[in-house]
């Protein structure tokens, strides 16, 4: 419904608004009320919103709008000299303020959708909708819209098909989030490529000195600003209401970080630049992802918040039977962790492809992906129940992979001399397993998109049905970065691509997620934060699993890669680095980090050794009817129990941080009757850092009246299957 500004009931909310002259235009409520926004317009014509929580504000007056470049025109290209006068000195202009309201409408939705695969099989979308159509003094109209659910408020800026407005190139996006308070945040470094960092926790207004003294390096890496932060950034007020920004539905356009000015502790919206510096090439008409600023009372309900999902369109594929979670074991820790290599000979000093004779090298011995260690594998995931096996460093090139701006690394499509693709997918079949491919594109993205469709047609002509794809080091073309919008329509088109030949998409060192998997449910994974990987590479602290879950998961499940049993790489291969876990920990993590696709990360050695352990990742599910956040604070612990979606199975798991933590777990999420509880949590005397093996099993009879204690020790965690008698 709409109707001119005209009509518009206006409201002078003064004391609401940081201008004083500033007039409330609208007010919007969510279904229960306790959220209320606020749209407001300055004196100057620039939009506003707030956002309040019942009493509480969380964001204050925020301004919206843009800088865009000049327009382009013909008599302003030239010399000025000898110099010759370029399209980006070209006078840019604001795009936040000399707005007029047009009209205003109001709508509304109350649906139910069921995802493909999830944490539960029907999702409620539920909200209010205000949106603005602004005129600009140029002529140019923009409307935004608004939608407030009972968890947060999604809106977007929309660019109709209009003559005065065709293309436009962004120079900054400028959205405000100015905060009710100096909240304490959850943030990781805003950067341009890596998102591959431990989060810190301080008050907004101290990021810039923690910056300073925490930055650590990565392989292509671009930090921006010292202010600068990623999203989804989680935030605590005062009063200890969660509040999460982040964006939903980025398509076409660049990721946003957010930028804090400390002396008004408002965050501003960051572009990832594309190349040529500018923040975004458009064409009308176009929508800008969702903002969103989520709000929850406490860590469950912000776990259970699915607003970004919402915020998203619903399955673009009528056909998605071929699209299916998966338990998966891997080629992979072994060569992450040094005790193999991706790579066949140490022959050549560089490879170029196609010139190099692979079967006259010789080769080093330490090539993990061969025939003889792949069907191992093969044998021990086929013999455990699992769907697929990962293995890395089967194709040509890993010799000279990793060296800045190299166009073309790897085809794709030719293995080494000792894997024999098409007997060990073969044998693979025969026993049950998928195997799954691996694309590393060593982020030269021309190359990958070259050889795109030959190496996903070679895919479907052995029988593999999934690739995980990874996209290390500094981007070619050169001077592009991990989340431009020219990156983030390659990581699109690789998707879209993929459906096209029912494959689907893990993608490593890709833009992190913003619930685009509910549109395209072939994305299974992404990586996009750092992994169990990096327990490989120096450790990773105890409370980073128990943050993970709030920020980097907002958008979209992660391949985090959980369930490594032996924490000594020292002493297991040499590596100088060791895993901050308990095995009670790595089970808990089945749980509490969902994915439709989850890995048993470790070696078939190291569960040999604790076969009674490996039980509960054998049992475990993968996909969800239900699921119950039962307990939940960020960096400390979290608890949830999901019931499997084929099985009717329920499963309960926790982790913690540093501290140990005793916890009574209510059953009163069970069904009715008797169920066999099988109990693994962390010994008494278990401690990731000095005693990470030791637990215990014990099973019990209980029903949804009972109550079980569990242990978790530092660094910990414990697991439950129920198993219906
Ligand atoms: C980084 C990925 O995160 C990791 O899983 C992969 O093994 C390596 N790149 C090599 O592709
Ligand atoms: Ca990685």
């Amino acid at each position: 419904m709409k109707r001119p500004a005209l009509f518009c009931i206006i409201t002078l909310l003064a004391a609401a608004c940081s201008n004083p002259k500033a007039t409330v235009l609208e007010e919007l409520s969510s279904p229960d009320g306790k959220l209320k926004m606020s749209f407001i317009m300055t004196p100057e014509g620039t939009p506003e919103y707030s956002l309040a929580y019942g009493d509480e504000t969380v964001i204050r007056p925020s301004a919206l709008g843009y800088e865009l470049r000049g327009t382009v025109k013909a008599e302003q290209i030239g010399y000025e000299g000898d110099e010759v006068v370029k399209t980006d000195r070209l006078e840019p202009y604001m795009f936040n303020r000399d707005f007029t309201v047009e009209s205003i409408g109001r709508s509304g939705l109350d649906e139910t959708w069921k995802p493909v695969w999830g944490e539960e099989d029907h999702i409620r979308n539920h909200y209010n909708e205000l949106s603005v159509d602004l005129l600009h003094k140029s002529g140019k109209r923009m409307t935004i819209r608004f939608r407030l659910f009972d968890d947060g408020l999604g809106f977007r800026y929309e660019f109709p098909q209009q003559k005065e407005m065709t293309y436009f190139v962004i120079k900054e996006e400028l959205t405000e989030f100015t905060l009710g308070g100096d909240y304490t945040a959850w943030w990781i470094p805003g950067d341009y490529d890596t998102q591959e960092y431990e989060y810190m926790k301080t008050k907004v207004s101290e990021i810039g000195p923690v910056f300073d003294r925490e930055l650590v390096g990565n392989s292509s890496q671009t930090p921006f600003n010292r202010w600068g932060v990623q999203t989804a950034l989680l935030m605590k007020t005062e009063s200890g209401l969660l509040v999460t920004i982040h964006e939903a539905a980025c398509v076409d356009y660049a990721t946003m970080h957010l930028l804090m000015d400390p002396k008004e502790l408002t965050f501003t919206s960051w572009l990832t630049p594309s190349a040529d510096g500018f923040k975004g090439h458009m064409q009308t008409p176009r929508t800008s992802p969702w903002r969103t600023v989520q709000v929850a009372p406490d860590g469950p309900s912000m776990l259970a918040s699915r607003l970004v999902l919402n915020l998203n369109e619903p399955c673009a594929y009528e056909d998605v039977s071929w699209i299916h979670p998966v338990k998966y074991m891997g080629v992979w820790w072994e060569m992450i962790s040094g005790a193999g290599e991706w790579s066949y000979t140490w022959d050549a000093p560089n490879i170029t492809l196609g010139k190099f004779d692979y079967a006259a090298a010789k080769p080093h011995g330490r090539h993990s992906a061969n025939n003889a260690n792949v069907r191992k594998y093969i044998d021990f995931a086929a013999a455990n129940g699992f769907d697929a096996v990962l293995v890395e460093g089967w194709n040509i090139g890993w010799e000279d992979w990793a060296n800045c701006g190299k166009d073309y690394v790897f085809d794709f499509v030719t293995p080494y001399p000792d894997f024999d693709i098409k007997a060990l997918n073969a044998y693979a079949h025969s026993k049950g397993i998928k195997l799954v491919m691996h694309h590393e594109t060593s982020s030269s993205v021309r190359n990958y998109e070259r050889h795109m469709e030959a190496a996903y047609s070679l895919m479907n002509k052995y029988g593999y049905d999934a690739v995980k794809s990874g996209y290390v080091g500094d981007i070619v073309t050169p001077g592009d970065h991990h989340y431009s919008q020219f990156m983030n329509n390659h990581y699109l088109y690789a998707v879209t691509e993929a459906a096209k030949h029912h494959i689907m998409v893990n993608a490593h060192e890709a833009t992190r997620p913003t619930g685009l998997c509910r549109t395209y449910p072939n994305l299974i994974g992404n990586e996009s934060a750092r992994g169990t990987e990096y327990q490989a590479f120096g450790g990773t602290k105890p409370p980073h699993v128990a943050i993970l879950p709030f920020t980097r998961l907002n958008g979209g499940p992660m391949d985090f890669t959980p369930g490594i049993f032996e924490q000594d790489l020292k002493a297991w291969c040499g590596r100088d680095s060791y895993v901050n876990a308990t095995i009670c920990n790595q089970l808990g993590l089945y749980l509490t980090m969902y994915s439709p696709l989850q890995m048993a990360a470790d070696t078939p050695e190291h569960y040999s050794e604790h076969l009674d352990a490996f039980q509960f990742i054998k049992d475990v599910a993968v996909d969800w009817s239900e699921s119950r956040y039962l307990a939940a604070e960020p960096g400390e612990y979290i608890v949830a129990a999901r019931k499997a979606k084929k099985t009717g199975r329920w499963f309960c798991g926790g982790v913690t941080g540093d501290d140990a933590r005793d916890f009574t777990v209510s059953l009163d999420f069970l069904d009715t009757g008797r169920y066999e509880a099988t109990v693994y949590q962390d010994a008494p005397d278990a401690h990731y850092k000095t005693n990470p093996k030791a637990y215990t099993i014990t099973k019990q009879t209980v029903t949804a009246s009972d109550s079980l204690e569990v242990h978790m020790a530092p660094g910990g965690g414990f697991a439950i299957s129920f198993r219906k008698l």
